[in-house]
């Protein structure tokens, strides 16, 4: 196998956006600076909170520059963490129906418009090549650690649920090849748009909405009480993605982007058609079959999911509406 790219490199400490986050960084750094701020008036989809989670994760993924590596495992972090990740939870029940009736869920994902369509359809259809790029520079929080959220629950699954999502997560790993990884190809697609694409290299343009749909993934990747969540997340990635991918594709070929932007998505339109039957037949049916209890709270995870889609929708198409980017 070659080995391309430079290694695990950590990515650097990203502006504030307010005191939580503020005091992570301090924190981290071993800075004195102002005690932890009140959690009353703590917006549980705030900028804030957000990056301030998003940090306490990547501590776990692949640190951060000047920050010491047992810091991963800090007491005072760890503790904060848990207090943040509970507003937005707690949040996130009060805005969702809920229930456990997770075949009409599953059915919504093939019909409903979700948020994440109407962005991928302004693209296809009327988008600028700047507002494409902005697109690509959010998701990029995500795509350049594409899988690795989801590869945490692969431990706590067994049986065919648990070959059925290693099996599509091999895929999403390029199948044994670094070069086809998704987050390679979301690389190349990026760097072909004249974006860098280092991890981590546009966490401080990227909107904090954003940052909470990969909090919501790293939230329920690491707690095992959440795996049911976590799956029903993955479902709403797998079963959308297609649909949506190949808009994108429509997109990249209207904006002349090139080949390596159409190759991503023309990837996803491909594998996540096959992804979805996997996540359907071979994970979740086997999983809510030996562990029916789970069902709400895979129901959870498809609205939780859909929740920040929509509001991530709502910002971007909201910003582009008026003529402004979507960029901070
Ligand atoms: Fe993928
Ligand atoms: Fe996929």
């Amino acid at each position: 196998m070659t080995v391309t790219g430079p290694g695990v490199v950590a990515p650097p400490l990203p502006t504030a956006r307010g005191p939580i986050s503020q005091w992570i960084i301090d924190h981290c750094t071993r800075r004195v600076g102002p005690p932890f701020p009140s959690r009353r008036d703590v917006d549980p989809y705030g900028e804030d909170l957000h990056l301030a989670l998003y940090l306490c994760y990547e501590l776990h993924y692949r640190g951060l520059a000047d920050v010491p590596e047992a810091m991963e495992w800090d007491l005072d972090l760890l503790g904060i963490r848990l207090e943040l990740e509970s507003l937005f939870l707690e949040q996130l029940h009060r805005d969702v129906a809920g229930g456990d009736d997770l075949d009409a869920e599953l059915d919504g994902l093939l019909t409903e418009t979700v948020g994440e369509r109407s962005v991928s359809q302004h693209l296809a259809t009327e988008g600028s090549l700047e507002q494409f790029r902005e697109y690509v520079v959010h998701r990029s929080a995500y795509h350049l650690k594409e899988a690795d959220p989801q590869l945490l629950v692969v431990s706590r699954l067994d049986g065919s649920a648990k070959a059925g999502l290693a099996a599509v997560e091999f895929d999403e790993y390029g199948s044994g090849r670094a070069e086809d990884m998704h987050s390679e190809l979301y690389a190349a697609m990026m760097r072909e748009l004249g974006l860098t694409a280092a991890y981590g290299d546009h966490l401080d343009r990227v909107s904090g909405t954003v940052l909470a749909e990969v909090n919501l993934m790293s939230l329920c990747g690491f707690r095992r009480e959440l795996r049911g969540a976590a799956v029903g997340q993955f479902a709403v990635i797998e079963l959308t993605s297609s649909p949506g991918s190949a808009r994108l594709v429509k997109a990249a070929r209207r904006l002349g982007c090139g080949p390596a932007t159409e190759h991503f998505y023309a990837e996803h339109v491909e594998a996540d058609a096959v992804h979805e039957q996997i996540i359907r037949r071979d994970v979740i049916a086997p999983l809510v079959g030996t562990e029916p209890e789970l069902a709400a709270g895979l129901v959870f995870g498809i609205q939780a999911s859909q929740h920040l889609g929509g509001r991530f929708a709502d910002e971007v198409l909201g910003a582009w509406s008026t003529g402004r980017s979507s960029l901070r």
